[in-house]
């Protein structure tokens, strides 16, 4: 089998012990908040030397995320104490950060330095089936694999992540890619109900009738509206699945580009086929491709879908019959493993292939100076055929995924290292990969506007992405919700209107 990198290992004792921002001791204003929510929050608060400050810090997926540490970190159980806690922070004028499963990358996404408080929702976790099994509500904080596990117990899925450890609560706010979405669209499309605590503390449910523009907001809402405290979302029946890895001989990328390719057409009339994604790159100075299959029924291998790229010569397989999501997202997790400095920037075009070989031919120019034990990068092309973008339309996904309706790949450089004196050579090579990628879909005629906002990297413009009219509406509405602008004053990371 392939050998991932040696040092995915690393632990995450030797990031806390080096952190340089322990010793600052945090503005009194932020002391205050810390206080007031211990006193309001009682056994709730958690302060830098508590040890489930520390195993909540140990939890995000990247090292730079961990090693930010705030003056406390706030864990409420209930929807109520969220907006305790969230009237504490604003009352105070506090900074804040918001905190589910804690998988986007970026430092800051959700969590803050010593100049402000983690609100950390991963106590909300509890999972639970409407009587008549249609509905499952899912609170932020709980992870992929608990949901999975809970709703086979009755036969039953959602339109949920392919890693298991993703955070339900970011993973659904920003969109949702799926096995299920050639199907089912973006797992936000499957959304029915919010219940959202908004800047003034109020908790509301927003759904189809009920702040019906709250609702349709939320489905490109990011952090801009409130702190979302339960997922109400469509149940489908669980079905055997087929799927898995297969590596192949980098010398195959054209030709598995161009199945995949045909296999977007294929899908059209099969659509229980999952998201194919085919990864390239150098993983400890080793050049590997690999493709990820998923289906939604009990034998691929026997449908006419994936015939073509099951045809191409490749040197190990992992695909079986008999598999559940929990099984495909395990090896996904070992894929990209957490605990490691990285760093993701995402776009999308139109499926090429040749864009994707002179994109890689780019990627192995620019981060080839960088290789060997520290660096791990890889180029990614994730299948976002036409099913998905109609089952997506059709519930008016503000996205817009792709206006031009033709199948596109959903490109990302994913990068993975352990040297923070790494950090500005990485980047600059990643922001010099997307220039490129950019710049030669727009000349090709290939470009597609969507930038996608779960993989997108913190100076990405996901919501110029969404097109201007969406972007005014979207502000309106966020001015109805949130008057004097509050959560655009005091909540840090993610992405802002
Ligand atoms: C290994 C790996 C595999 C992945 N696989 C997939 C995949 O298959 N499909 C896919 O689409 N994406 C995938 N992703 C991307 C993933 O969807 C994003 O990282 C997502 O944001 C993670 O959600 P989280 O709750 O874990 O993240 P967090 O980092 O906790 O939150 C992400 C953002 O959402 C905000 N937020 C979180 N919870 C709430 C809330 N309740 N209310 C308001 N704001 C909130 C946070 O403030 C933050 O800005 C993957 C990521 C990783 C690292
Ligand atoms: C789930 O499906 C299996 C196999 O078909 C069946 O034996 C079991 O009774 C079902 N469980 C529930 C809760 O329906
Ligand atoms: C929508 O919200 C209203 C008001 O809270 C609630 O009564 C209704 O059940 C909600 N609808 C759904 C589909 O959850
Ligand atoms: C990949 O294929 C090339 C030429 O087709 C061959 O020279 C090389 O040895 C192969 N690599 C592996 C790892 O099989
Ligand atoms: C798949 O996961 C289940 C638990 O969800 C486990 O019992 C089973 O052994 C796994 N099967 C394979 C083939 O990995």
């Amino acid at each position: 089998m392939f050998r991932f990198h040696a040092s995915f290992a690393i632990t995450f004792a030797s990031i806390l012990v080096t952190s340089s921002t322990f010793a600052a001791s945090p503005p009194s204003g932020i002391s205050a908040c810390c206080q007031s929510l211990s006193r309001k929050l009682s056994g709730k608060c958690f302060f830098p030397s508590d040890s489930q400050f520390q195993s909540q810090l140990a939890s995000y997926y990247s090292a730079q995320e961990s090693a930010l540490i705030s003056a406390c970190r706030v864990a409420p159980t209930t929807a109520h104490e969220t907006s305790v806690a969230l009237q504490i922070l604003t009352s105070g004028d506090c900074p804040f950060s918001v905190r589910s499963g804690g998988h986007m990358i970026w430092p800051g996404a959700a969590n803050i330095d010593g100049s402000g408080i983690t609100i950390d929702l991963s106590s909300l976790s509890s999972i639970s089936i409407s009587s008549d099994k249609s509905v499952a509500s899912v609170q932020p904080g709980a992870r992929a694999a608990s949901v999975y596990d809970a709703l086979a117990a009755e036969n039953l899925t959602i339109v949920a992540g392919r890693s298991q450890t993703v955070g339900v609560g970011g993973y659904l706010l920003g969109g949702g890619i799926s096995n299920l979405s050639p199907q089912h669209g973006l797992a936000n499309d499957n959304i029915v109900n919010y219940e959202i605590v908004l800047a003034d503390g109020s908790i509301v449910e927003a759904n189809s009738t009920s702040h019906s523009d709250l609702f349709s907001a939320l489905k490109a809402g990011g952090t801009n509206f409130g702190i979302i405290t339960r997922y109400d979302v469509h149940t489908y029946p669980l079905n055997p699945m087929w799927g898995g890895f297969r590596f192949y001989n980098i010398s195959q990328q054209a030709a598995i580009l161009n199945a995949q390719k045909g296999y977007m057409v294929k899908i059209r009339k099969d659509p229980i086929g999952g998201i194919s994604g085919l990864n390239y790159g150098f993983m400890a100075g080793v050049e590997y491709m690999l493709l990820d299959f998923a289906y939604l029924g009990a034998d691929g291998s026997k449908t006419d879908l994936f015939a073509d790229l099951l045809a191409i010569p490749f040197i190990d397989s992992t695909i079986r019959t008999n598999v559940n999501q929990q099984n495909l997202s395990a090896e996904i997790d070992a894929a990209f493993p957490p605990g490691i400095r990285s760093e993701w920037a995402t776009m999308s075009f139109q499926a090429d292939t040749q864009l994707v070989l002179d994109i890689s031919a780019k990627a192995k120019q620019l981060f080839s100076p960088l290789n060997g034990q520290d660096l791990s990068w890889s180029i990614l092309m994730q299948t976002i055929a036409i099913p998905l973008l109609k089952a997506s339309a059709a519930q008016n996904n503000p996205q817009n995924i792709a206006p031009g309706n033709k199948d596109v790949f959903l490109f990302s450089v994913n990068t993975y290292w352990s040297e923070k004196a790494d950090d500005i050579a990485v980047n600059k090579a990643t922001q010099a990969l997307m220039k490129f990628a950019t710049d030669t879909a727009k000349s090709r005629g290939l470009s597609n506007r969507w930038i996608y906002a779960n993989y997108a990297l913190s100076d990405q413009d996901v919501y110029g992405s969404y097109g201007s009219q969406t972007v005014s509406k979207l502000k309106s509405i966020k001015a109805k919700y949130d008057s004097h602008n509050v959560l655009g004053k005091l909540w840090r990371g993610g992405f802002k209107l």
